[in-house]
């Protein structure tokens, strides 16, 4: 029987977070054991904001040994850059015309990415899930593992296929998105209600995975928790301290 296709992506922005390794990347690594996994550096889709060509180069660089740290074999896995497989931008304009502007509208990274970047709107961070949707259907993937953000996105990932199919007979397979239990949405140290992103502006707030060993400590020992004095788990009440509880149980797999 052949193998289950996996395939999913890391924008290279720079640096990855916790939340990257523990929603996505860890994933990664234990499914490229037994499955056909396509694991891309997603270099076009960092274009939705303006980038020095030469930092974007070697972002992407960094990204790849980032990977290769975590664990992703390229022996096992094919490791590949996004930009160099033209038939992704490809896929994307078919695509394009298959999905509509309503349904891109009611994506919350673009309202979100939109209220950050006020000042530059432009229609790829709109049409952005498209060219994900591309990503993934050239493979024809069955899972795609990612955080719990991205869920949005597989979802219309979804719609566009089966609209295609239905048009025009079984093209694409739909694929499922593989959102793991533990630590599928890692929040911010400091602003623990919103998730831990490449992009806070909030200091201490992220953990990048090339910190050094006593930052990483600092940052959690300075982590906002709450007045009450006990340790349990209780998302609403206290955010802060069920954040850490849940990176420890990802980290240390107690349940
Ligand atoms: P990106 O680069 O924002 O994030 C990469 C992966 O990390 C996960 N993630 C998190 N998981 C848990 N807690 C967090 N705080 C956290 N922050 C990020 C994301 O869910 C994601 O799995 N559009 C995608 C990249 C992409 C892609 C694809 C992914 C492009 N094409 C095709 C899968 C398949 C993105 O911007 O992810």
């Amino acid at each position: 029987m052949s193998k289950k296709v996996i395939l999913s992506g890391v924008q290279s922005t720079g640096n990855l977070t916790l939340g990257n390794y523990l929603g996505a990347i860890k994933n990664w690594k234990k499914m490229q054991e037994d499955y056909e996994c396509h694991y891309m550096i997603a270099n076009l889709h960092t274009l939705t904001i303006r980038n020095d060509p030469e930092k974007l180069r070697s972002n992407t660089l960094n990204l790849l040994a980032l990977y290769i740290a975590a664990g992703i074999d390229p022996e096992k896995s094919n490791i590949f850059i996004q930009s160099q497989v033209a038939s992704h931008a490809e896929l994307a304009w078919v695509l394009n015309c298959f999905t509509y502007m309503g349904e891109l509208s009611r994506m919350t990274q673009f309202k979100d990415k939109s209220t950050k970047h006020a000042d530059n709107i432009n229609s790829g961070l709109f049409t952005y899930p498209v060219l994900m949707a591309a990503d993934i259907l050239l493979y024809q993937a069955d899972l795609v593992p990612v955080g719990e953000d991205q869920k949005q996105h597989l979802e219309i990932t979804r719609d566009i296929a089966e609209r295609f199919n239905g048009i025009y007979g079984k093209t694409f397979k739909i694929p499922e998105a593989y959102i793991g239990e533990n630590a599928a949405r890692v929040m911010g140290l400091q602003d623990p209600t919103s998730k831990m992103s490449k992009s806070s502006v909030i200091p201490n707030d992220s953990i990048f995975l090339n910190d050094e060993p006593d930052e990483i400590m600092k940052k959690f020992k300075k982590s906002v928790t709450d007045s009450e004095n006990i340790v349990r788990f209780d998302v609403k009440e206290k955010p802060g301290i069920s954040n850490l509880i849940s990176i420890y149980s990802a980290i240390t797999r107690k349940k």
